[in-house]
C-alpha cells in the first residue's frame, strides 16, 4: 500500500483512522453491541457470578459483566451450605449473599436467588434428626419453612426470581428419590412454593431442572407443574437448566420442548446455559454434579471453537423462535477460566475476557431476527 497518498491528503488520513478504530474495536473485549442490547426486544441476559466477580476482585470480570448482561444468578453463594451452614438461628450466613444482592441493585439487574431445595449442597444435618433419632417428616418441613422464610424474607422484593426447587426429577420423570421426597413425601415441592409465596408473594417462584427437553423428562415436568397450577400450588415460573453439549439438544427438540412448555402459561427461563466443548461432554450429555468428571473429561473435540459458535447459533435461533414466552436466557458462568465445565470451553468469553467466535454467531442471529 501506498501511505505517502494519504499522508499527502488530510481527507484521507481521516478516513483511514477511522477505519482502524472500528477494526480494533471488534477484535478487542469491549464488543460493538453487547448481549443485553442486542437482546432487548427479546429476553433479558442473564450470567452466573462467583464471589470473586460480584465483590469485583476480579475488576476485568466485573466490568465485562456490567457490560454485557441485565441479570445475575448466584453460582453458589446462596445454595443452603453456603447461606445456612450451621443447626439453629446462628446458622445463616448472609455475608457473600447480602454483596451479590447489592452487586445487583447497584447495577440495575434483574436479580435470580438460586435455589433452595436441592438434594445438592445440602449439609447432612439438615436430614438429621436429634441424637441417633432420624427426623421426621414434621421436624424437616419445619427446617424447610425456616430457612424459606428466613432467605427470601431478607431479599424480599429485592430477589425477582427464585429457583424454589432444583432437580425434583428422574431422568425417566418420575420424581427423584431425595431425601426431600424420601421423608417428607411427594408433597415436599408443594410446601416448599407455599412457604415462598408466604415469604415473597411478588417473586417469580420458578421449579428449575435439567435434560427437560428430552423425552421422558418432559412429560414428567408437563405433569408435575400442572398438578401444581391444578392444586393452586403458586408456581410462576419454570426453569430449564440446558447444560447442552455440541449436539443436544438439537434444534428440533428444543423447538418440540419449547412449544410444550408454552402450554404452561408461566414464563420460562433458559437458567445454566453452557455448551460443552469436551471429548467426554460428547458422551454424557447429563448435568448431574456428581457425574461431571466424566461430562469434562479430555481436551476438547476438534474444530470446537467452530462447532461451539454452530450451536449456540442453533440454540438462540429457536430461542427466538419462542422469544414471547421466553423472559430470560442465563449463561453458566462468565468465562470459560470461571466455568464448572472449564474443560469443556463451554461459554462466550475465553479465559482472557475475549468474546469467542460464538459470541459473534449469537449476535449475529439477534441481528436476523431483532
Ligand atoms: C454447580 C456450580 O457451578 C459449581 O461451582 C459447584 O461446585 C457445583 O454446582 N445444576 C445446578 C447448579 O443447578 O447449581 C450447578 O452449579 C450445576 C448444575
Amino acid at each position: 500500500m501506498n501511505f505517502s497518498k494519504f499522508f499527502s491528503n488530510p481527507h484521507n488520513t481521516l478516513i483511514t483512522a477511522a477505519m482502524l478504530t472500528v477494526a480494533f474495536s471488534a477484535e478487542s473485549a469491549d464488543t460493538p453491541i453487547p448481549l443485553k442490547n442486542a437482546f432487548k426486544n427479546a429476553f433479558m441476559i442473564g450470567v452466573a457470578l462467583n464471589q470473586r466477580q460480584f465483590t469485583e476482585q476480579d475488576t476485568n470480570g466485573a466490568a465485562l459483566v456490567k457490560r454485557q448482561f441485565n441479570a445475575i444468578s448466584p453460582e453458589n453463594v446462596m445454595k443452603w451450605e453456603s447461606i445456612h451452614p450451621g443447626l439453629g438461628t446462628n446458622g445463616y450466613n448472609f455475608e457473600a449473599a447480602d454483596r451479590y444482592v447489592e452487586f445487583g441493585e447497584k447495577n440495575g439487574m434483574f436479580i435470580v436467588g438460586h435455589t433452595l431445595i436441592w438434594h445438592g449442597q445440602t449439609p447432612r444435618w439438615v436430614f438429621q434428626g436429634e441424637g441417633t433419632n432420624a427426623i421426621t417428616r414434621e421436624a424437616l418441613l419445619e427446617r424447610m419453612r425456616d430457612h424459606i422464610h428466613t432467605v427470601v424474607g431478607r431479599y424480599k422484593g429485592r430477589v425477582k426470581a427464585w429457583d424454589v426447587v432444583n432437580e425434583g426429577l428422574s431422568e425417566d420423570g418420575s420424581l427423584r428419590k431425595s431425601q426431600w421426597q424420601r421423608i417428607i413425601g411427594d408433597d415436599y415441592i408443594a410446601k416448599a412454593f407455599q412457604y415462598a409465596y408466604e415469604a415473597d408473594p411478588k417473586a417469580e417462584l420458578r421449579y428449575n431442572d435439567y435434560s427437560i427437553e428430552n423425552e421422558r423428562k418432559r412429560a414428567g415436568v408437563l405433569a408435575l407443574v400442572k398438578k401444581l397450577q391444578a392444586e393452586k400450588v403458586p408456581i410462576g415460573g419454570l426453569g430449564s437448566q440446558t447444560h447442552a453439549n455440541l449436539t443436544w439438544p438439537s434444534a428440533d427438540l428444543l423447538d418440540s420442548a419449547l412449544t410444550a412448555f408454552a402450554e404452561l402459561g408461566i414464563p420460562i427461563s433458559i437458567t445454566e446455559l453452557d455448551v460443552n466443548a469436551s471429548q467426554g461432554g460428547q458422551r454424557s450429555q447429563s448435568a448431574e454434579v456428581s457425574q461431571n468428571a466424566q461430562s469434562s473429561a479430555g481436551s476438547v473435540v476438534d474444530a470446537a471453537n467452530q462447532k461451539l459458535a454452530e450451536q449456540y447459533a442453533s440454540l438462540f435461533r429457536v430461542f427466538l423462535k419462542h422469544r414471547k414466552n421466553i423472559k430470560l436466557v442465563t449463561f453458566w458462568g462468565l468465562t470459560d477460566r470461571d466455568s464448572w465445565r472449564r474443560a469443556g470451553k463451554p461459554l462466550l468469553f475465553d479465559g482472557e475476557w475475549r468474546p469467542k467466535t460464538a459470541f459473534d454467531a449469537v449476535i449475529a442471529e439477534a441481528t436476523k431476527n431483532p
